[in-house]
């Protein structure tokens, strides 16, 4: 028997989170949108895995992410739930699937979490959504806000910009994110806004702050995982560090690829089958296995 316990690593729950919050430890979060990446996160031992609908940019190849559907959303939330055993897996909610009514809202996100296995939910919006969070909250439903920059309203915000620049801007940020707190959210994305404001937020609030573009005082971070990992297309913007350049790795490793069919290096002996008489040079363990 091994003298040591095995180290069972503890499931992230957001009672978890707001506990880190006042350790002052901070939370690690990313995007997750497909088994193998979401395996490879969770295996990192991040504490919060999104499957965002950031997706559809990244994934899908959409201009926004306004067309996402719910069941889009939910291929790629069944397949991240196949992955994850330890971080929390949120799933967001889709542009439509929560904004016509507390019913749809409740519904749709039923289906996020019976069918999808989310955790937990997150939507779009301030004091707006706050009866609907509410609604989701009362009905068993851990639910994240995010404010400041929402993509979903990328055309009444006219474009891509940062929130909380004035005064006024920076007191409407702070009494959207009071109000999510007090409709019973756990925690709250805040994406492109200035720094300072942010930083007041997070010390307004009991629950975590996660930021986005949103500077290094708040209580988390969260990042596109095909930014941080220089994959896919989509605009970088100034807040996304880039960790690794994946789209010329791929590249650099596909046109090795198409040298070594030119040359007829690839397949080697030991990468083909053989026959039973064929000479021992040319029968690996890997051909016994049958492969
Ligand atoms: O969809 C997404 O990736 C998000 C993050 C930017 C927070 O909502």
């Amino acid at each position: 028997m091994s003298a040591t316990p095995l180290e069972v690593p503890r499931k992230i729950t957001p009672p978890l989170l707001l506990a880190k919050k006042s350790r002052h430890e901070k939370i690690v979060c990313l995007t997750a949108n497909d088994y193998p990446v979401a395996r490879i996160l969770d295996g990192a031992d991040l504490d919060l895995l999104l499957v965002g609908d950031s997706l559809g940019m990244t994934r899908l190849g959409y201009d926004s992410t306004l067309p996402v559907t719910l069941h889009e959303l939910l291929i790629h939330l069944k397949a991240a739930r196949r992955a994850v055993t330890r971080a929390l897996l949120v799933a967001d909610m889709p542009f439509g699937s929560y904004q016509v009514d507390t019913k749809t809202a409740l519904e749709n996100a039923l289906v996020l979490v019976k069918e999808g296995g989310a955790e937990a939910v997150k939507l779009e919006g301030g004091h707006r959504y706050v009866r609907r969070i509410e609604h989701l909250v009362a009905a068993g439903i851990p639910v994240m806000g995010h404010i400041g920059l929402l993509p979903q309203s990328v055309r009444v915000m006219g474009g891509y910009k940062v929130q909380g620049r004035t005064s006024e801007s920076a007191e409407a940020l702070l009494r959207d994110a009071l109000a999510l707190q007090r409709a019973g959210a756990f925690a709250v994305v805040l994406e492109g806004i200035a720094a300072e404001v942010a930083r007041e937020i997070t010390e307004a609030l009991e629950i975590p702050t996660i930021g986005i573009g949103a500077g290094v005082h708040c209580n988390g971070q969260i990042l596109v995982t095909e930014d941080l990992l220089g994959l896919g297309f989509t605009r970088k913007p100034r807040f996304a560090r880039q960790y690794l350049n994946l789209n010329q790795l791929i590249s650099n490793a596909v046109r090795q690829f198409k040298e070594d069919c030119a040359a007829e290096s690839f397949p080697s002996a030991e990468e083909s089958y053989h026959t039973n008489n064929a000479p021992d040079s040319m029968t690996t363990e890997k051909q016994h296995a049958d492969r």
